[in-house]
């Protein structure tokens, strides 16, 4: 005897109605306007959503529990699996992952590894601000070393000669995508005794030597800003295997907390009302017990039901990346009397967050009429971030120490810039953005 599924009840079927409807609404959203050149704006970055991305967002605000709840934890699962971590942890920004990976590094949890003040961490002076300020948000000293193009990225050598007494850690960015030699620089930190935080925010995808960017450091940090490999509007994550900087992130995120139930989870040590922590009253509230100056940096579940939907199309967009930059390393070739072009690291495969370029010595100083020329067709440019960031504003008057010299810093702030590649735009589009750099130059396109 064959008997029929119970009908759903009516919120069931409403619901589904309701996400056929957001699905359908997607697809009808799909198809972009043609590309005019000169007209339609080529951004250097973007998100790409579609259908999935905003049925889940809808899935979780019917769920009506909003903070990080069933997806959050699909998502971090799926992330820690990509990368082959024990741990992934979301957060609300690549700039808090960072800052909790480094926070974490200072942690009593660590004993005698832990951070003090005044202790200094290597990174590099050209890339973005906020690689660098989580060492002076924590009262520790930045030691910064130089980059240079076609890479962008420091060489372990020039790591390895900045180490002094009071190094206890590296944190660098695999810049625009492009990883830095991270076995040979995890072997410094080995070697060193020193700490390697891996800044993935650009690079989720990339691999060096066949293994993935994230994988080589104690800890890796990404962002999910709309410009990156993957979105949830606002958000980031910390990645490790370490249970100690697992728990100790976890509470710097949760409000410092020594308890670590998920979200509207209670008890789940089983010790809730039992626990003696030296000056509090016996079985004082394990869950308003507190191990860290925390912060509160979670995401909520519709931002994480958005970065699942990502996640699932993750290798479509890293080989999009990819193919991106094929076709503009190509039609820019023979421009090389007036631009650098990107060169990937060796034994590497960079799932590219954009198009580095730089002008050689005799052309530097038109940078700024021919960002204009870019500008005036609609083709989006960006600096290599801060620059050298020992020349920012907010870097003044603070303590850092600088190892070597900051030349190609200097030089990659200017003379360098880059284009997008994003998986939005599309061939016609980068064809144009490379026509428009050799039109520039007077060269054929
Ligand atoms: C290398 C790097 N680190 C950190 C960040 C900060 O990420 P978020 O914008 O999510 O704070 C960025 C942002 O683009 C970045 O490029």
């Amino acid at each position: 005897m064959t008997h029929n599924p119970p009908p759903a009840p009516p919120s069931a079927q409403l619901r589904a109605r309701i996400l056929q409807c957001v699905r359908d609404y997607a697809e009808n959203l799909a198809t972009a306007p043609a590309f005019v050149p000169g007209e339609t704006p080529i951004p250097p970055s973007g998100k790409v959503l579609g259908a999935q991305e905003l049925a889940y967002a809808v899935d979780a605000v019917l769920d009506g529990w909003l903070t990080a709840g069933r997806f959050n934890a699909a998502f971090e699962e799926k992330l820690a699996r990509f990368l082959d971590a024990g741990f992934a942890l979301s957060c609300n920004s690549g700039s808090s992952a960072n800052l909790l990976a480094v926070s974490a590094l200072c942690s009593p949890l660590l004993g005698e590894r832990a951070l003090q003040p005044d202790d200094e961490i290597i990174t590099a002076a050209a890339g973005f601000p906020t690689t660098v300020n989580p060492i002076l948000q924590n009262r520790l000293t930045p030691v910064f070393v130089d980059s240079a193009p076609p890479g962008y990225n420091p060489a372990p050598e020039a790591i390895e000669a900045a180490i002094g007494p009071r190094s206890r850690a590296i944190i660098l960015a695999h810049t625009l995508g492009n990883p830095f030699a991270a076995e040979e620089i995890r072997a410094i930190a080995d070697k060193h005794r020193l700490w390697l935080i891996e800044d993935c925010c650009d690079a989720l995808g990339s691999t060096h030597r066949g293994k993935k960017t994230g994988t080589f450091g104690h800890i890796a940090t990404l962002s999910f800003y709309p410009a990156h490999h993957i979105t949830m509007g606002e958000g980031g994550a910390l990645v490790t295997s370490d249970p100690a900087l697992k728990r100790a992130a976890e509470s710097l995120r949760d409000w410092g907390r020594d308890c670590h139930c998920a979200p509207g989870r209670d008890n789940t040590c089983g010790r809730r009302f039992r626990g003696q922590w030296n000056k509090l009253p016996a079985g004082y509230d394990h869950k308003y017990v507190y191990a860290h100056a925390g912060y509160n940096l979670k995401i909520t579940d519709i931002q994480a039901a958005i970065g699942l939907a990502q996640l699932e199309r993750l290798q479509d967009f890293i080989a999009a990346r990819k193919k991106n930059f094929a076709i503009l390393a190509r039609a820019l070739s023979g421009t090389e009397r007036f631009l650098q072009l990107p060169q990937a690291a060796p034994d590497s495969d960079p799932a590219w967050f954009g198009f580095p370029l730089t002008l050689e010595a005799e052309a530097a100083a038109r940078r700024p009429d021919l960002l204009d020329h870019l500008d005036r067709r609609k083709i989006g440019v960006r600096p290599l971030f801060a620059g050298n960031l020992t020349r920012q504003p907010y870097m003044q008057g603070r303590d850092y120490r600088v190892s070597g010299t900051l030349a190609g810093a200097d030089r990659i702030m200017n003379s360098s810039f880059w284009i997008g590649l994003y998986p939005g735009l599309t061939e016609d589009m980068l064809a144009y953005s490379a026509r428009c750099l050799r039109e520039f130059f007077g060269l054929e396109a």
